[in-house]
């Protein structure tokens, strides 16, 4: 795992969405097509915002949609969905494939659905973010780092069901989800590369125990520090607890 600490989420959005685009012509380049995980949430604000300013060919792109509420109508502005469509999907040209998780369809045949198209389609890179509770996707501690299901169907816990109420996405922890379907840990680290975009001082503490700490479920993004191609990208407020000094990863790259 290599680090980048930018000075803030702008630059970090820059950096991430820079390297990001680098590895999509690669594989465009290799096989004619690039296959994609996309994350949601505030953590991927900046770097979805760059990345479609980036000169890629959307229509060699499969992209796959990492979690998703239960039960979330797409009208919902809490509906990852609805972020995805709103904030990637209709700002670039129209994609190869594009598979989103409905969250209101049989929780369990739409995992199923999902891991039967991702088998035939393997994943060249993830973009993933990390919750206040140390979460990757909706894997929330302690996380199932034993499941090789490709989607799995989970619980929220308080923690980051209170997340999503503190940043807005809806009026009341009533109203919060409290399961959701998530690509498992084990699909995530499949995928060739991960780029894990975190911003934000109220990360810091979830940053040092995932990248300082010894690998374990209760921090479930410190299994990212076990992929060979995974670059994180921070912001001095996320990193600021961390002892190591980061450095530009695109460059190395
Ligand atoms: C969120 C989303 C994920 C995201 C992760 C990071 O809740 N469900 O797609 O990668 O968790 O958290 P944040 O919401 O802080 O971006």
């Amino acid at each position: 795992m290599e680090i980048e600490i930018s000075d803030d989420a702008t630059e970090l959005g820059k950096a991430a969405a820079r390297l990001a685009a680098q590895v999509i012509r690669q594989s465009i380049g290799k096989k004619g097509y690039a296959s994609l995980v996309l994350a949601t949430g505030t953590s991927q604000f900046e770097t979805l915002n760059y990345l479609i300013q980036e000169k890629i060919e959307w229509s060699r792109i499969i992209a796959f949609h990492l979690d998703e509420y239960i039960g979330l109508p797409e009208a919902s502005a809490a509906s990852f969905r609805k972020y995805i469509k709103e904030r990637f999907l209709e700002k670039v040209t129209p994609l190869k494939e594009i598979h989103l998780i409905n969250g209101q369809a049989n929780p369990w045949k739409e995992c199923e659905r999902l891991g039967d198209l991702l088998k035939k389609r393997p994943v060249d890179l993830a973009l993933v973010g990390i919750g206040e509770n140390g979460h990757l996707g909706f894997n929330d501690p302690p996380a199932d780092f034993e499941t090789s299901e490709p989607f799995i169907v989970v619980r929220l816990d308080e923690r980051c069901r209170q997340q999503q109420l503190d940043e807005g996405w809806f009026k009341s922890f009533e109203e919060v989800p409290d399961r959701a379907i998530t690509m498992s840990v084990w699909q995530i680290l499949q995928s060739e590369k991960i780029i894990c975009s975190v911003p934000e001082s109220r990360k810091a503490k979830a940053v040092k125990d995932c990248f300082e700490n010894s690998i374990s479920c209760w921090h479930p993004a410190s299994i990212l520090q076990s992929h060979q191609q995974c670059y994180c990208f921070l912001d001095k407020s996320s990193a600021a607890l961390l002892r190591r000094p980061g450095f530009k990863v695109h460059e190395r790259f």
